[in-house]
């Protein structure tokens, strides 16, 4: 592995490093006595779809610049505005710059998350009690190196652009690190995180099909990621039935805690200040505007129904789920039922409209 960091990514204002205390059980099974067959066969799938970051053309000549352009000649701004219904109408240049920093910033997050999966994954090896799962916890810590090298590598050394981590996601990371219960590391990385993740994942792919090396990048960490949340549906399955009242309650909690600071990350306030527009134009704007509200709804497609299969969407997570508007995923197969990704169809309709419209027709009413 060398590259070379071109641009490297920003250091938060609190330092370069972050320590989180955390008192864990680290637990041995000396029964191994093997027997979750799911997990195992999981465990030999993961190990044979392993890749390396040199399989991909990190020769591609990466020019998002030149792509929005070229998707602005097309008529891409007016659809654009159409679209966004921005607070006002955005020239050629702002919504070039938009969509540039949007990228980079939602990439930066996915890179960051993935660091934040490197470690919540290292601590369920120990903290799990059951071999079968510490085998394929093993194997995904290893892919989560994998992701956050190639985003590393795209985001310094192809892109250029990059921000440090949403305030929002580094408070969600801390707790999923710091708590000592090994069901939340699960809930909170590969049930909610990576669950999001794949739905971003598979909008980010869909976004930049015209880049080659970053739909290649993603289409293989989705792979991976599929799996990753099949692993935390796998290792729950069950688990939620057998507590009391009051632990199922924490749990409650903590998934509304989490939906919470996964919404406000997707709000994008850095990438407004770092533009320098007015936060209390662009803030309500990204609060309320149809787009930006479906997007992130959108983001909610896989954690709905795994939460759902979990036995976890219970009467007060429903109620806070419909508050949001996301209860309409609750009917979408799960990571087990359909462990390949697929984009909502929504989200598929919107970007094909997009698409469509881009190629001279008329955008159809929405
Ligand atoms: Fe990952
Ligand atoms: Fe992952």
């Amino acid at each position: 592995m060398r590259y070379e960091q071109r641009n490297p990514l920003p250091i938060p204002a609190a330092g370069e490093f972050q320590h989180v205390q955390s008192t864990i059980d680290a637990v041995f099974d000396w029964h191994y006595e093997l027997k979750r067959q799911k997990l195992l066969d999981l465990y030999e799938k993961g190990k044979a779809a392993s890749w390396n970051a040199t399989e991909l053309d990190w020769s591609i000549d990466v020019d998002i610049e030149r792509m929005v352009a070229q998707r602005q000649q097309m008529g891409g701004g007016t659809v654009l505005n159409q679209f966004l219904n921005p607070p006002r109408t955005l020239s050629d240049h702002e919504a070039l710059t938009l969509n540039l920093n949007m990228n980079a910033f939602m990439l930066s997050q996915f890179l960051h998350g993935e660091q934040g999966a490197l470690l919540a994954t290292a601590k369920i090896v120990e903290t799990v009690p059951w071999a079968e799962a510490k085998f394929y916890a093993a194997n995904q810590v290893a892919d989560e190196a994998r992701h956050v090298e190639v985003y590393h590598r795209y985001l310094t050394e192809k892109l250029g652009i990059s921000y440090e981590i949403h305030p929002s996601l580094a408070t969600l990371l801390a707790d999923i690190l710091r708590d000592s219960r090994w069901d939340i590391t699960y809930l909170g990385m590969q049930i909610m995180v990576e669950g999001l993740a794949l739905a971003a994942f598979g909008m980010q792919k869909l976004m930049m099909s015209e880049e080659p090396l970053i739909v290649d990048i993603t289409t293989r960490i989705m792979g991976d990621e599929s799996r990753h949340v099949a692993f935390g549906v796998m290792s729950l399955e069950g688990v939620y039935e057998q507590m009391t009242a009051s632990e199922l309650r924490e749990r409650e909690d903590f998934v509304i805690e989490a939906t919470h600071l996964m919404r406000e990350r997707l709000l994008m306030q850095p990438v407004f200040e770092r533009l320098g527009w007015p936060l209390d134009v662009w803030m309500p704007w990204a609060t309320s505007t149809p787009f930006m509200r479906g997007f992130r709804q959108m983001l909610f497609s896989k954690i709905v129904p795994n939460l759902k299969r979990l036995g976890l969407l219970t009467p007060r997570v429903r109620e806070e789920f419909a508050k949001l508007d996301l209860l309409r995923f609750e009917n979408l197969k799960d990571s087990v039922e359909e462990p390949e990704p697929q984009p909502p169809a929504e989200l598929v309709q919107l970007l094909l409209q997009i698409l469509a419209s881009r190629q001279g027709a008329q955008p159809a009413a929405s």
